[in-house]
């Protein structure tokens, strides 16, 4: 096991490549089980998610090439899921990571039939499938729960529908997305997210062949068709990466440069930044934002669906709003149990509240290091960043989280000069 030790007070100064997004790379992966045909990736990330999702990938029958070198950029992986050996996602991968349930709709559209684990609870709450079940369904897929697995059928193939999803999920939408693109007909999907994430599936997907419209938006039409083609595809880069490396800026101070980051995928993100007393430019290579601030300001941030602020940084907006002058409220509204960082912040001498879906965070002067746990992805990556900025030595523990989801993330902080390393725990 290994920890993060974080030497606080260092202010940062350089660039930092970020990598392919890892939620747009892992539903893009599953979808290359909807052709035989062989679908390149480029700028994947080299993250456990997405080695968790190869191996899932694998049991079913695909085989794997990764080409092109080192750095991420040049990263790309070939897939070929000629032919499915086997549509049984086992619990043992699926309880590693949700997003395996994406799996579901393509190995049902492909084969007429799919077996998948529940993925279960998490750390953020209780995350259903509800959603996906009830889109397959209307579908035509016949679903039945048992010991834990998910047993979908749809002997005659599934068929095109209108679907009105009850909330926004970004999951639900995909595998209803992936399904409907080989069913009989035509699929209407409303209120179905519109993440980017979303859109560059859909702009992958239509490179494969299928007959979709209306990306970007809260309704989708999809028209089946009989079988999809092989397709290049180049992955967007990672906004929350670089919305996290964005707000370490800001609490660690200096100036960097984001490459590769897109601006008009974080339009909330840095509104909010800039409000909180951050400058932010874009440049020819991505985006430079600094910090010459001693103290921020403290900003009101309410977490929603694509464009607004995004779940994914709340943990780490908190962080930096500890350390801002003034008070601010942190209203999370995507995931119902998503405060599993405060009590570690507060450790550290975070001042915050917490009432239902509400944080009130009053700001200190300054944290202290301390040793921490982590408890998911984006809490992992909010208690190293509230490190940098803290007095001392904070050393963040359980990291195998951080490495779900972000590419060389000490390597990335070190050469800008924060003084962070990995250490064996014995
Ligand atoms: C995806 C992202 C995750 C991000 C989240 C919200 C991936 C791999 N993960 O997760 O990083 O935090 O979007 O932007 O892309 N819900 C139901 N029933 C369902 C499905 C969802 O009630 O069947 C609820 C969830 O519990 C949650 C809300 O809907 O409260 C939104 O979840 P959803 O958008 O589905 O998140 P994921 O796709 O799991």
């Amino acid at each position: 096991m290994y920890k993060v030790s974080i030497q606080g007070g260092r202010r940062l100064k350089g660039a930092i490549q970020i990598s392919g997004a890892k939620n747009a790379a892992l539903p893009l992966m599953a979808a290359s089980l909807l052709t035989e045909s062989d679908i390149k990736l480029s700028n994947i990330p080299e993250v456990v998610d997405i080695a968790t999702m190869q191996s899932l990938l694998t049991i079913h029958g695909a085989s794997f090439e990764l080409m092109n070198g080192k750095t991420s950029k040049k990263r790309t992986l070939l897939i070929r899921a000629k032919k499915i050996v086997n549509t049984v996602a086992p619990y043992d991968l699926v309880r590693k990571m949700r997003a395996s349930i994406l799996v579901l709709g393509p190995l049902l559209t492909r084969c007429g039939h799919a077996k998948v684990s529940l993925p279960g609870g998490c750390a953020i709450g209780a995350r259903p499938v509800d959603m996906h079940l009830n889109a397959l369904k209307s579908l035509g897929a016949e679903i039945e729960v048992e010991e834990g697995y998910i047993h979908a059928v749809a002997k005659d193939g599934l068929k095109g529908a209108k679907i009105n999803f009850p909330s926004v999920s970004v999951g639900a939408t995909e595998n209803a997305l992936l399904a409907a693109t080989l069913a009989r007909g035509e699929t209407v999907l409303h209120n179905a997210a519109s993440e980017p994430e979303i859109v560059d599936l859909i702009n992958c997907l239509k490179k494969m062949g299928a007959k979709i419209e209306g990306e970007g938006t809260r309704t989708l039409h999809i028209q089946g068709v009989d079988c999809l083609c092989g397709a290049e595809h180049k992955i967007i880069p990672d906004r929350i990466e670089a919305g996290t490396y964005a707000i370490a800026v800001g609490i660690a101070g200096g100036e960097v440069e984001l490459l590769d980051a897109r601006k008009d995928l974080l339009e909330e993100v840095l509104s909010v930044l800039c409000l909180a007393g951050l400058e932010i430019n874009e440049t020819e290579k991505g985006l430079r934002v600094i910090c010459k601030k001693n103290r921020i300001k403290s900003v009101d941030v309410s977490t929603g669906v694509f464009p607004a602020f995004p779940t994914d940084l709340q943990a780490q907006i908190m962080s930096l709003m500890c350390i801002s002058r003034g008070k601010s409220l942190i209203t999370e509204k995507i995931f119902e149990g998503r405060f599993m960082h405060v009590p570690e912040l507060c450790r550290m001498g975070a001042k915050i509240r917490i009432s239902g879906q509400n944080a009130y965070v009053t700001g200190a002067e300054k944290l202290y290091g301390a040793s921490v746990m982590a408890t998911d992805l984006r809490a992992s990556v909010a208690l190293v960043l509230a490190g940098l900025g803290a007095e001392g030595k904070t050393e963040v523990n359980r990291v195998y989280h951080l490495d779900r989801g972000y590419e060389n993330l000490e390597k990335k902080l070190k050469n800008c000069g924060a003084a962070i390393e990995r250490v064996l725990v014995h």
